[in-house]
C-alpha cells in the first residue's frame, strides 16, 4: 500500500490535514484507551453512518474485546458545508442496548447537535455505560455543550473531507483527511 506521503495531493484539496499513517497511528492509541475503559467486557459499537464507516472499520479492528456492531443514520448537511438546523434521524438502531457497554463512534464533532441527539436516543435505552469517540473535534464550532470521551485529533474550523468524510457524498474514499478547496465548496456541479 503506498504511504500517504508518496501520494500526490488530490486536485480538489487545498492541503492535507491528517495523513493516513497519522490516522492509523492514533487509532491504535484510541484502541488502547477503549480497552482501559471497558476492560475485557463485550462492547456494542454504534457507528454514525455514513461518515464514521472508515473510522469504525479501522478502530474496531484495534479492539480485541467481543464486539457487536450497529449503525445509526443521521443526516445533518444537505450538500452544504455548514450544519443545516436540526439533525434528522433517518434510520435508528436495530440491536438491544439496555445494560450493554456502548461505544458510540462518529467522524467529527462540530456544532455538537448530532452527538447530543444520538446520545439522548442511546441514554433513553439505558445502556450500562456509554463512551463517545470521535476522530476529529472542531472545538471552536460548538453550538451545544458536548464533549466526547475520546478524540483523535482537534482541528481548526476548516471544512475537511476524506477517510469517510464527504462533501455532497464525494471524497469519502480519500485515504488522507484534507481541506477542500474553498471554490469547490460553492460549486453547483457538486450538488
Ligand atoms: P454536528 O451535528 O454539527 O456536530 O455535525 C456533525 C456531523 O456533520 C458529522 O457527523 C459530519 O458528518 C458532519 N461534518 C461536520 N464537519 C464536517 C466537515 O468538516 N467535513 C465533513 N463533514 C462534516
Ligand atoms: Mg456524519
Amino acid at each position: 500500500m503506498p504511504d500517504s506521503k508518496d501520494t500526490p495531493l488530490h486536485p480538489d484539496l487545498e492541503s492535507v490535514l491528517v495523513t493516513q499513517s497519522q490516522i492509523l497511528g492514533r487509532i491504535k492509541e484510541l484502541g488502547q484507551q477503549i480497552k482501559e475503559i471497558h476492560g475485557e467486557e463485550e462492547i456494542t459499537i454504534i457507528s454514525i453512518i455514513n461518515g464514521a464507516i472508515m473510522f469504525t472499520a479501522d478502530l474496531m479492528r484495534e479492539i480485541d474485546n467481543p464486539v457487536r456492531l450497529d449503525c445509526i443514520r443521521i443526516s445533518s448537511y444537505q450538500n452544504e458545508t455548514k450544519s443545516m438546523g436540526t439533525p434528522k434521524l433517518i434510520h435508528s438502531l436495530t440491536l438491544d442496548i439496555a445494560n450493554r457497554n456502548v461505544l458510540l463512534i462518529d467522524d467529527i464533532l462540530d456544532t455538537g447537535k448530532t452527538l447530543e441527539m444520538v446520545s439522548d436516543i442511546i441514554n433513553k435505552l439505558e445502556p450500562a455505560k456509554l463512551t463517545v469517540c470521535v476522530l476529529l473535534d472542531k472545538e471552536g464550532r460548538r453550538e451545544v455543550k458536548f464533549d466526547a470521551d475520546l478524540v483523535g485529533f482537534k482541528i481548526s474550523d476548516k471544512f475537511v473531507v476524506g477517510y469517510g468524510l464527504d462533501f455532497a457524498e464525494r471524497y469519502r474514499n480519500l485515504r488522507d483527511i484534507g481541506v477542500l478547496n474553498s471554490d469547490l465548496q460553492n460549486s453547483p456541479e457538486l450538488a
